[in-house]
């Protein structure tokens, strides 16, 4: 019986949502959280999911990227495919490509990098390339379309006292709102530019109370932060912090996780939130 283990971790992008797609830098770093896959290749396929469990739809889309790991690989994926989920499902933290990574290893072992990314691509076919590199690499990467992607050190107390809070599941695909961005690449040019800029400027040590906020306001001139979240970071920054939309954010759900710097707690009381 072979039993395949693989822990891939999520990803937070710490600047660069969007302007990435447009071949801008952006940073991202691997979450401590992450997704285990394992295969005990007995009997007919079967999936399972622990942790944060699957629910219908994430269900499906596990069948669907085996079906085209068989179909890339020509092997048949048989057996108990347990998938341990930690990650908090559909917040912008890259639980889709951790888990395109996470069974292609499973099923094909770690030399498989092409193959997921070609299967990332089938789904969410104008996607920059960054959620990919983070998750593959497990570093945390300065990356910009087109050219070599960069692991880099964050320091270390970068992310002190920096909260995870969530904002609800946005109720837009991924893939549907950069095609929207995409469409009004002309008319966003500033806000893309501003975000592209502050990749370039995290490096430099500018502080992150300054750079989010500004990364903050052009990501809401993308239209990708919804009414009520765009209220909570105010509240955030009457509070002395400042906080971004981590991930490709929404327009009328949720907006997923927020990335919240130098705020106090209490500000988060009634939300899951979570220090980093
Ligand atoms: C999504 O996690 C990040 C986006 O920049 C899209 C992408 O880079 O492919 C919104």
């Amino acid at each position: 019986m072979k039993c395949d283990q693989q822990f891939v971790p999520g990803k937070i992008i710490l600047c660069g949502e969007y302007a990435v797609v447009f071949g801008y830098p952006g940073i991202a770093m691997p979450s401590s959280w992450g997704i285990t896959v394992t295969i005990q290749e007995e009997g007919a396929r079967a999936i399972e999911s622990t942790g944060h469990r699957f629910d219908q739809p994430w269900l499906d889309y596990t069948s669907e990227i085996l079906n085209q790991i068989e179909r890339k690989s020509g092997r048949s994926v048989k057996g108990k495919i347990i998938i341990d989920n930690q990650l908090p499902l559909g917040r912008g933290l890259g639980s889709s490509t951790a888990l395109i990574i996470a069974l292609c290893r499973a099923v094909l072992g770690l030399n498989c990098r092409e193959t997921a990314l070609e299967i990332e691509s089938h789904f969410n076919p104008y996607h920059s390339g960054l959620d990919f590199a983070v998750i593959w690499e497990g570093k945390p990467v300065y990356y910009q379309k087109g050219k070599k992607m960069v692991s880099i050190e964050l320091p270390d107390d970068l992310l002190k006292d920096t909260f995870l809070v969530d904002t609800g599941k946005p109720f837009e695909l991924t893939k549907d709102l950069v095609t929207r961005v995409k469409e009004r690449e002309k008319q966003l040019k500033k806000p893309l530019e501003i975000i592209g800029g502050c990749a370039d400027r995290l490096l430099e040590g500018e502080d992150l109370l300054t750079l989010f906020k500004e990364h903050h306001r052009a990501q809401k001139k993308l239209g990708v932060v919804p009414p009520y979240v765009d209220e909570f970071i105010k509240e955030i920054e009457q509070a002395g912090g400042a906080a971004k939309v981590v991930g490709a954010g929404g327009r009328d759900g949720g907006g997923g996780m927020l990335l919240a710097v130098n705020s106090p707690e209490e500000v988060f009381i009634g939300c899951d939130y979570w220090l980093i």
